[in-house]
């Protein structure tokens, strides 16, 4: 049985706003996030693992590490078993219904939404009373109502620059999003004590 501490980063811009919050709560983390190297451990000995953001998910899920960091949107689209256990409050962004049409929702009974998040995209529509078809994107879903592939997209909202540029607009939001901490549940009861340091260690107030 492994007894280090795996922990799943997104790689990218998150990663550097997570080990900036850990380095920030005095938990110093010497790792570098911009390396090409996938596997890193620390000082700490704990290992960390740069996977895609989406992916964090399943990583934990499937105990290949025990704890990860990941975005509140992923964790609704994916539902996996998997424990919430800390809100980070970065990586705050909203999820939204946006399109070019400004009354669409309200003037349709069904609709093409592209997204990254089929199955938020999918519930957020049943809840309005419309029906939706779902194009599943991988990126760029911007680009569904301007090509005509969709009427509205599903999609993150963060500084607004990316609807913007794209002459699109904030249609209804959804959702408040943020970075979480999660656990595997099996790995949450063998490694608990040391899961708890972590989350006394985020829960703590540090002034900014
Ligand atoms: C995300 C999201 C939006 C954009 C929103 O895309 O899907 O496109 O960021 O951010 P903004 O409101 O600050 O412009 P990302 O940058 O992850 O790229 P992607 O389209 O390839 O998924």
């Amino acid at each position: 049985m492994n007894s280090r501490l795996t922990i799943a980063l997104p790689k990218g811009r998150l990663a550097q706003q997570v080990l900036k919050k850990l380095n920030a709560q005095g938990l110093p983390i010497t790792i570098n996030p911009s390396s090409r190297v996938l596997i890193q451990t620390d000082e700490n000995n704990y290992e960390y693992m740069f996977v895609k953001p989406s992916d964090v998910i399943t990583y934990v899920e499937e105990g290949v590490c025990d704890i990860g960091f990941v975005g509140s949107d992923s964790i609704l689209e994916e539902r996996k078993d998997i424990y919430e256990l800390v809100d980070l409050k970065i990586g705050v962004c909203k999820m939204v219904i946006a399109g070019k049409d400004n009354d669409i929702l309200e003037k349709s009974s069904t609709i093409r939404v592209a997204s990254k998040y089929p199955y938020i995209a999918k519930t957020a529509c049943t809840d309005m009373g419309i029906n939706a078809t779902i194009v599943k994107l991988n990126g760029s879903v911007e680009l569904g109502p301007l090509v005509g592939l969709s009427d509205v997209i599903v999609d993150i909202y963060e500084t607004g620059n990316t609807l913007k540029a794209n002459n699109l607009q904030v249609l209804k939001e959804l959702f408040d999003i943020s970075t979480r901490l999660i656990a595997n549940k099996a790995s949450f009861r063998r490694k608990r004590q040391i899961i708890e340091r972590i989350i006394t260690i985020l829960d703590e107030e540090v002034s900014p």
